[in-house]
């Protein structure tokens, strides 16, 4: 018998308890069960072209090698300084140090724990809208607000006025200021700022940061997944230049689940390359013990292992080349499907997803579904995973979302 469970906290009641990625994908998966022909582009996990989650070689013949002693004792409540500082030298490779920071349940964990120890309850927290759809949870869960300046346009310029207003109020109500950046390869959009938007947006976080504490916590899913390494690598640099710069602190979540296909394995970091001051440290491994303890020893020690060898490396940098490419490609038809459908096209940078301008994104998933086609419909229009649709799909796709209500240029 169904029971209320007057045990749960009124706080805490009124959630469905739904996640929409994971109910778009069920819903793709129960479709194609019936033997019905489905495009499923609502995972956020890369598939090969049969469909079947790429778990990278490299990382799966190391994992099998590991001995019990990196498996099964626990971790360093704050993580292995190791596979610390290898996780941060894959980004930035001629830091010596890591800095302040702590090994976290993927990047995931690494976001909940800034908003602990950064913001009061009540704060606000500042990122790009389209965001991740998580965030929102993150937030709630910590008990601040989410507020968002907009994401650039492709090709536009960012709206630093709009960024400065929206900073500057928050940082003049509150005393400080978290800013979530996940650039580059941003989730959903798959682009990237350019050099000129990420210059901008570093400009007007110094000369805001008089005016208090500012952070700008950068957080990286994908960066290993792009079309251009080389733009990959400048924006870090730059991001590395701001920050040992001192004005603002920077930081970094960062995680193995895409960039070792390790989803569930749970590696991620909160590291602050630039930052001395311990008592961050302190704050962060206080959070660790009170949170979860410590994080799962294996996947550092896997971690650990790719860094001690640079076989192990270049294997690893050919794998992520392949899938880039296949990205790429994925991307490319996408784009060159939708246009051909007299839609606006979508230009992709990195990561695994683009996204899609619908008037009622809610409303135009539906219809899609009934054409065998699963999206992920958010507030900002149609999430894609270029990460699982196939090369071979995009013009059954541009064709389904040109009948079901995408948008086409010119038409309000
Ligand atoms: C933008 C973004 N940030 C962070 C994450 C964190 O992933 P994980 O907790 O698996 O490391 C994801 C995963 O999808 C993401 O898309």
């Amino acid at each position: 018998m169904k029971q209320k469970v007057e045990q749960l906290i009124a706080d805490r009641r009124g959630y469905d308890g739904a996640d929409i990625i994971f109910t778009m994908n069920s819903a793709a998966q129960k479709r194609a069960a019936t033997g019905a022909s489905v495009i499923n582009a609502t995972v956020g996990a890369l598939l090969d072209d049969d469909g079947k989650l790429v778990a990278l070689s490299t990382i799966m013949e190391t994992y099998r090698q590991l001995t019990p002693m990196e498996i099964a004792p626990y971790a360093p409540i704050a993580g292995d300084p190791a596979y610390l500082l290898a996780l941060t030298q894959r980004h930035w490779p001629s830091l010596s140090s890591y800095g302040m920071g702590v090994a976290t349940p993927g990047g995931t964990g690494a976001l909940a724990l800034s908003l602990r120890n950064l913001l009061q309850p009540g704060d606000r927290l500042l990122t790009a809208s389209p965001y991740w759809g998580p965030y929102a949870t993150l937030a709630l869960e910590n008990r601040v607000g989410l507020y968002t300046a907009p994401y650039p346009a492709p090709n536009g310029a960012i709206d630093v006025d709009a960024w400065s207003e929206l900073a500057e109020e928050i940082l003049r109500a509150q005393g400080r200021l978290v800013l979530w950046l996940n650039d580059p390869c941003h989730n959903p959009t798959g682009r990237s700022l350019s050099a000129a938007n990420r210059h901008a947006l570093m400009q007007m976080l110094r000369d805001l940061s008089s005016v208090g504490p500012i952070t700008l916590l950068l957080d990286f899913a994908y960066l290993d997944y792009a079309r251009d390494q080389h733009a990959v690598r400048e924006a870090l640099d730059d991001y590395a230049t701001f920050g040992a710069e001192g004005s603002v602190l920077v930081g970094a979540t960062l995680s193995i689940s895409k960039a070792f296909t390790l989803y569930g394995a749970r590696g991620g970091a909160l590291v602050f390359p630039w930052c001395t001051d311990h008592a961050l440290f302190n704050a962060l491994s206080t959070s660790c013990r009170g949170t979860y303890s410590n994080c799962a020893r294996a996947p550092m020690s896997v971690m650990n292992r790719v860094a001690a060898s640079s076989a192990l490396q270049s294997q690893l940098a050919q794998e992520h080349a392949h899938w880039s490419a296949v990205l790429t490609r994925r991307a490319t038809a996408l784009d060159a499907s939708l246009r051909a459908e007299g839609l606006a096209g979508q230009s992709w940078d990195g990561g695994f997803f683009i996204m899609i301008d619908a008037d009622d994104p809610f409303a135009v998933s539906d219809r899609l579904m009934e054409e065998g086609v699963f999206v992920v419909p958010t507030e900002h229009g149609l999430r894609v995973g270029v990460c699982g649709l196939r090369e071979l799909d995009a013009p059954r796709f541009a064709a389904a979302i040109r009948k079901c209500g995408g948008p086409i240029p010119g038409v309000a």
